[in-house]
């Protein structure tokens, strides 16, 4: 299985539109220690075509940097090798690029019952012509194949629940717990080729690390985990926000609560920070904190990483 991130950035993206704190002005004015990155998601294939895992708002500018995602130069006048979406949650940065995939191209779109229907909610997804786009809901802890629109398998994946948080556009404004979030708002992901082995786990978003959690990753090849901050208040030190990561659903990578720590001792054989916000130290490739998180055999995600599973 190839697996390839689009994008190693939360929402917002690094530079951000319109954000002048030090990682965003750094990037844009072309740093080589602060890579540009566009918003998360990833991509995995089988000879069979691409799966991607979350529709970022900047899925035409990753396609358009991926020829493996492009239409085939022999092939039909309308054609792409993109077979499958699967999303992970309702976050705008992971549902937004659903809209760019009109033009009645067949796809399949994978989610939970909570995720489609935030989509089914939503007129605006109804560009999405349900003749070529079909929605299929996935259970949460099942083994599923996911598959073509002519039912070629693509690969295996498994649905779990984890901590997180419904979108900030669908928040009620009662501080209820987790905002109202219910199992299968955030999930994390186990993608493994068909009659595979080797395992990855997504987890792009993710609130607390429980003993469930753990023993769901224990011995997975690979982990891309939620890399949004670095410290729960670095929004606000930073000056750009009033947010704490708990407050947005992420749990922070340092401390003795963070996910640094609560994973140190989980198996793994790979592991690696994706979803990282404009605000996050690790963005440095020179930072402190960054020789923080690799030193406890951390990587961090960037755009066009590609490697095989
Ligand atoms: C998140 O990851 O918390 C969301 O993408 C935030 C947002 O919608 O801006
Ligand atoms: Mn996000």
């Amino acid at each position: 299985m190839r697996v390839r991130v689009l994008g190693s950035a939360a929402g917002g993206g690094v530079p951000q539109w319109n954000c002048n704190f030090t990682y965003s002005r750094r990037a844009r004015l072309g740093d080589g220690d602060v890579p540009v990155r566009l918003q998360s998601s990833i991509a995995t294939s089988n000879s069979n075509g691409w799966v991607i895992f979350n529709a970022s708002p900047d899925i035409r500018q990753q396609v358009a940097a991926t020829p493996s995602l492009q239409p085939d130069p022999n092939g039909a006048l309308r054609t792409s090798p993109i077979k499958a979406i699967v999303l992970t949650n309702a976050d705008i940065d992971h549902i937004a690029g659903l809209l760019s995939l009109r033009e009645r191209q067949p796809f399949n779109l994978y989610a939970t019952e909570r995720v489609l229907g935030v989509l089914m909610n939503n007129a605006v997804f109804q560009v999405l012509d349900p003749a070529y786009v079909r929605r299929i809901p996935l259970q949460l802890d099942q083994p599923t194949t996911i598959t073509t629109t002519d039912g070629e398998p693509l690969l295996e994946v498994q649905l779990y629940s984890v901590p997180g948080k419904v979108a900030l556009y669908l928040e009620t404004g009662e501080a209820a717990k987790d905002f109202g979030a219910d199992d299968g708002d955030t999930i994390g992901v186990r993608i493994a080729e068909i009659g595979g082995r080797s395992c990855l786990h997504y987890v792009p978003g993710c609130a607390s690390v429980t003993p469930t959690l753990k023993r769901q990753i224990e011995g997975a090849d690979f982990l891309f985990f939620d890399g949004t901050v670095f410290r729960d208040d670095e929004m606000r030190t930073a000056g750009v926000g009033e947010k704490t990561g708990q407050r947005m659903g992420h749990l922070a990578i340092d401390g003795p609560e963070g996910s640094m720590a609560a994973l140190a001792y989980v198996s793994l054989g790979r592991r690696c920070y994706i979803h990282i916000n404009n605000t996050n130290p690790i963005l440095d490739q020179r930072s402190p904190e960054r020789a923080q998180v690799e030193n406890a055999g951390w990587m961090v995600a960037f755009d066009g990483m590609e490697f095989d599973l």
